[in-house]
């Protein structure tokens, strides 16, 4: 294993946890409870209805009406003036910090954060962007270290160009930002010259646990990425918020990664149904998650949104065990699970994994 990927690609992973959303095991019993990720929702009635019912033209010439109704209503909510439709939050991500540094320059980022642990070195191998980790605790900075690491750069030493965070923090258990550490970085960064990308994958779930607008956020930014198709329930798609200048210039990036769609206002459709009818329900996955939490003994401040971890567990055994009685969730490291709930895991169910988890961690 040590040799694997040194220079080759095999597809094969080197790493013991599995990818976010897959799932090899078989399970015996019907009505499978799926808390591996809120990647795993389907779309609901109403939005086929808006995906069938979409508008659409062709995005590569700017004409699908779907997706730029997407792109304006998104730019809005977040008080920015523009935004762009891509496939992906790992693409969003991807383009964002390429808008921010470039080949031989430096992001700092959390040691656990998405774009350093689940996106393949993308940064490095696709734009030659240096990322420097710094540590977090459950995703969380203490933002006077990590503003003490932000390097001025001259002609001997590298400056760091921009900062990214992730709110909610995936790996750090849904957890969210403090707003007062977020203004505090985002008012000392631009100070400095440097800028602030925030991975806002669940920024949704953030927004609603902490009563925070989604504008108070985009306005601490210059670049981010939010996805739709996690808590909100889309099956594709996330969107770059940016100024108009940025955004022009992700335009060509996401060309060029081939993230160019067509007749995509199927899915912006799905997107714009999602902020219309799925935002506020975030309260109930968060509810369910701290009920969770409390019939396996997790503390009650470490459950913010919709991510419950448990730590010091048998990860495999119990993953494996919990998949025979069709209770599903995801390792993340040996001794790690989570659970996430959303939008397919309604109280009955979310009651039923708690019995079945609580049984066999004996809580
Ligand atoms: C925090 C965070 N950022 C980015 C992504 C990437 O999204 P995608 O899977 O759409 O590439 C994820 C996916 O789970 C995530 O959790």
């Amino acid at each position: 294993m040590a040799e694997a990927g040194k220079g080759t690609f095999s597809g094969e992973s080197a790493v013991s946890d599995r990818p976010e959303g897959t799932f090899s095991g078989e399970s015996a019993v019907s009505g499978v409870v799926d808390l591996r990720s809120d990647t795993v929702t389907r779309p609901t009635a109403g939005m086929r209805a808006a995906m069938a019912e979409a508008e659409v033209g062709d995005d590569v010439y700017l004409e699908d009406p779907t997706v730029n109704a997407l792109e304006a209503e998104v730019a809005a909510l977040f008080g920015h003036e523009a935004a762009l439709f891509v496939p992906t939050g790992t693409m969003g991500n991807q383009i964002c910090l390429r808008l921010l540094a470039g080949p031989g320059e430096e992001i700092l980022a959390d040691a656990d954060a998405h774009i350093v642990t689940y996106e393949h070195g993308a940064a490095a191998a696709l734009f030659g962007i240096q990322t420097r980790t710094v540590v977090s605790r459950r995703g969380l900075f203490d933002t006077g270290e990590l503003l003490a690491q932000v390097r001025e750069g001259d002609w001997h030493t590298m400056g760091t160009s921009a900062v990214a965070v992730e709110n909610t923090h995936n790996r750090g258990g849904g957890t969210v930002q403090p707003m007062a550490e977020l203004t505090r970085l985002s008012t000392e960064l631009r100070d400095r010259g440097v800028a602030l990308h925030i991975d806002g994958a669940r920024i949704w779930n953030a927004a609603v646990a902490s009563g925070t607008t989604l504008s108070a956020y985009g306005q601490l930014a210059d670049t981010m990425s939010v996805c739709l198709s996690k808590g909100l329930g889309a099956p594709i798609g996330s969107v770059i918020i940016a100024s108009a200048e940025r955004i022009a210039a992700a335009r060509i990036l996401r060309k060029r990664l081939g993230g160019g769609m067509r007749q995509v206002g199927v899915l912006a459709a799905a997107g714009r149904y999602a902020l219309a009818h799925h935002i506020g329900r975030l309260a109930d996955d968060h509810t369910r998650a701290r009920g969770l939490a409390e019939r396996l003994g997790v503390p009650a401040e470490d459950v913010q949104t919709n991510i419950v971890r448990l730590d010091s567990v048998d990860a495999a055994g119990l993953a494996k065990a919990a998949a025979e009685q069709g209770i599903l969730i995801s390792q993340v490291a040996p001794d790690r699970v989570r659970l996430l709930t959303h939008l397919d895991v309604d109280d009955a169910d979310a009651q039923r994994a708690g019995d079945v988890l609580a049984g066999l961690l004996d809580r």
